[in-house]
């Protein structure tokens, strides 16, 4: 078998158009543009390049992008005190604080900070919960990005085995629960699991999100099932700099149902599910109707 190729980035054009839409309509019938606010703390090259493409995206589907860029000995109190008049402005419906955070910064404290119905990230321990018990909440985008995708190949997610391998905040977990949200028989595995091989053999769906760089290997996968791999490893093989995920794509494609490419796949997806969720809370926050297709 030769699996389908599930294509996050022609996907996530799809969702950044569906988005751009929806501001269209707030800003029409209503003269509201939703603004998402992102804070940098230091000068980490990786996360100045990903503030840098979300502020390019959010202006690119009509909505108002705010960077705030602080210096890397900034106190926590200055921190908290910018948190809190984010939280007071009605022009932002959006906060993302770009991690990791500066080591004497407490993270938790800080994304604690931020109120729960601004929260895009979805990592409020309020919209945790929330994930947790079923009810209304901003969900990670990652495992929103993967749960799209995934709803998009199969339509019903109902009864299928689905192994998330990694139990990190950010992805496994929520991963996890919006996967027993949809009715899946769920499996968390992780780095201590025994027998992993036959555990993620079980498997119809696989997300892969452990950060290792290729340690899925196509002998793992049950025939036909659905891979879907977070990892973004960087690699020098041949003496070539490469990103690889956490599945080895060959092998894997060899043998499953459908695959996520590296990149191309699931990365894509994120962004886009930050501006969904930055849509869909500035929906909520004036009690419109949310954006359909949009929310888990
Ligand atoms: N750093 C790497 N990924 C993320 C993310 O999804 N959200 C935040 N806030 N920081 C990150």
């Amino acid at each position: 078998m030769t699996a389908t190729i599930i294509d996050g980035k022609e996907f996530a054009a799809r969702v950044r158009v569906k988005v751009g839409d929806h501001v269209t309509r707030l800003k029409n019938d209503h003269g509201i543009t939703p603004g998402l606010a992102v804070v940098l703390v230091g000068e980490d090259p990786a996360s100045q390049v990903y503030v840098r493409s979300k502020g390019k995206m959010t202006v690119e589907v009509g909505m108002k992008s705010v960077e705030h860029k602080l210096d890397i000995n900034t106190a926590e109190a200055d921190l908290l005190a910018l948190i809190g008049q984010l939280n007071n402005d009605p022009e932002i419906h959006g906060i993302l604080v770009q991690l990791p955070l500066p080591k004497h910064l407490n993270e938790d404290l800080v994304i604690n900070s931020i109120s729960p119905a601004k929260d895009v990230d979805g990592f409020h321990i309020s919209n945790v919960g929330l994930l947790g018990t079923g009810q209304k909440s901003m969900v990670p985008c990652t495992p929103l990005g993967c749960l799209m995708m995934l709803r998009d190949h199969h339509g019903s997610l109902s009864g299928m085995n689905a192994v998330v391998i990694g139990r990190s905040n950010i992805v496994g977990k929520p991963m996890a629960q919006l996967l027993l949200g949809d009715s899946c028989t769920v499996t968390i595995a992780h780095s201590r699991t025994k027998d992993l091989a036959d555990v993620v053999r079980r498997a119809d769906i696989v997300v892969a999100a452990v950060g290792r760089p290729e340690m899925v290997p196509g002998d793992w996968i049950k025939p036909g099932a659905t891979v879907i791999d977070v990892g973004i490893n960087r690699i020098e093989r041949d003496g070539k700099k490469k990103l690889v995920g956490d599945a080895d794509y060959e092998s894997c494609a060899a043998v499953a149902g459908a695959i996520t490419p590296v990149p191309g796949g699931v990365g894509p997806m994120t962004i886009a599910c930050l501006l969904a969720n930055t849509v869909t809370a500035c929906c909520r926050a004036h009690g419109f109707d949310e954006p359909e297709g949009l929310t888990a």
